[in-house]
């Protein structure tokens, strides 16, 4: 994969957002150019942009674009505004990336005394947003290898790597980083039924950087950590409750069980942009459901369920903060109590 290419960002000529089309991969490196709000949460619901940070990213452009591009001003300009929001909100529930990044694009133009420069101070915070993005995933990178040693070998779930961020990730941005120090980690990717994120994302994105990267199936977990090759489990996050639950992929708490049956850390990698501490607990997080035929037909060239079976296809877990050895932010290695550690590194 050419790491010339940010996963989401801006053509500002052509008032766009570019976007590496996720659905595509691993057989096709293809992009998608999107100008308004309603095409962007069709392209974050179906997707063609996922990963938390990605779509918070994905989420600022095109409030802003929806300004840039809009043929109105004065009140129609704040109606387009808010419709804007509302239907980049709607595309998906879970990764509160996409409600905090929303939530200051509304802010920057509240606070705007200046009518005039309201689109460029749109701009200038989607891409600062952007900005944050690489510098919050390069440092987690850095404090995550405060954790690793060369060599070892890190199982990880579903992709919180380059293609769910802007460039680095966050759960493989120690791998990226302890590459780029000449550190060599043997990285086990499951491949994450049922949209399998693992196995055409991850193990695409980490074989094109160079790293030694071994897919296996979701249930084959156990008998990987059992046989000595697991260091540390690492994944990424949708969204850390205040009390440090935490929500990522569906199997991620599986894997945290495992890890701790078998004494491994299990550590996640967030930037504090997926920190909500307006949510209490694990509880309180909306967890998507999505179509039953991504488990049952979207793989298979014949259904593999019987026709009208019930299927129950919730796309997010939480692991329980308990479980959770550290969460690693972009301003360090964070340790129970996470209520404390959480809003300390919040606040700073
Ligand atoms: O449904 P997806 O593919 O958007 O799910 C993504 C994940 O669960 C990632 O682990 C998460 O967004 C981590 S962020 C780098």
């Amino acid at each position: 994969m050419n790491r010339e290419y940010d996963t989401v960002s801006l053509d500002d000529e052509r008032g766009v957002l570019v976007a590496i089309d996720q659905t595509k991969l691993p057989n096709a490196l293809e992009f998608l150019a999107l100008s308004t709000p309603p095409d962007i949460r069709d392209a974050i619901r179906s997707l063609q942009i996922r990963g938390a940070p990605a779509i918070g990213v994905a989420a600022a452009f095109g409030y802003y674009l929806a300004a840039r591009n809009a043929a109105v001003s004065g009140d129609a300009l704040w109606e387009a505004l808010r419709e804007a929001k509302q239907t980049l909100a709607s595309s998906r529930p879970t990764a509160v990336n996409l409600f905090w990044a929303l939530e200051r694009m509304e802010r920057s133009a509240f606070s705007c005394p200046d009518r005039q420069n309201l689109i460029q101070r749109l701009k200038a915070e989607a891409v600062s947003i952007r900005d944050e993005d690489v510098a919050s995933c390069r440092a987690i990178g850095g404090y995550g290898l405060t954790l690793l040693k060369d060599g070892d070998g890190i199982l990880t779930h579903c992709n919180a790597g380059r293609l769910a961020a802007v460039r680095y990730g966050t759960a493989l941005a120690p791998v990226y980083v302890g590459a780029e120090r000449g550190a060599r980690f043997k990285v086990y990717a499951t491949e994450t039924r049922p949209l399998m994120q693992g196995a055409r994302l991850t193990a695409y994105e980490l074989s094109a950087a160079g790293i030694d990267v071994t897919l296996i199936c979701d249930n084959m977990a156990s008998r990987v950590m059992r046989n000595g090759w697991v260091r540390a489990v690492i994944t990424g996050c949708d969204r850390v409750a205040a009390n440090g639950d935490v929500c990522n992929k569906i199997g991620t708490s599986a894997l945290a069980v495992l890890a701790a049956h078998y004494s491994i850390p299990f550590y996640v990698c967030a930037p504090l942009s997926t920190v909500d501490l307006r949510t209490a607990s694990g509880d309180e997080i909306p967890i998507e459901e999505r179509d039953g035929g991504e488990v049952s037909e979207m793989w298979f060239q014949k259904p593999s369920a019987p026709a009208g079976v019930k299927i129950y296809n919730p796309s997010f877990d939480v692991t329980p903060h308990s479980l959770v050895s550290a969460i690693v932010t972009e301003r360090g290695v964070l340790r129970a109590p996470y209520a404390e550690s959480l809003r300390g590194a919040k606040h700073s």
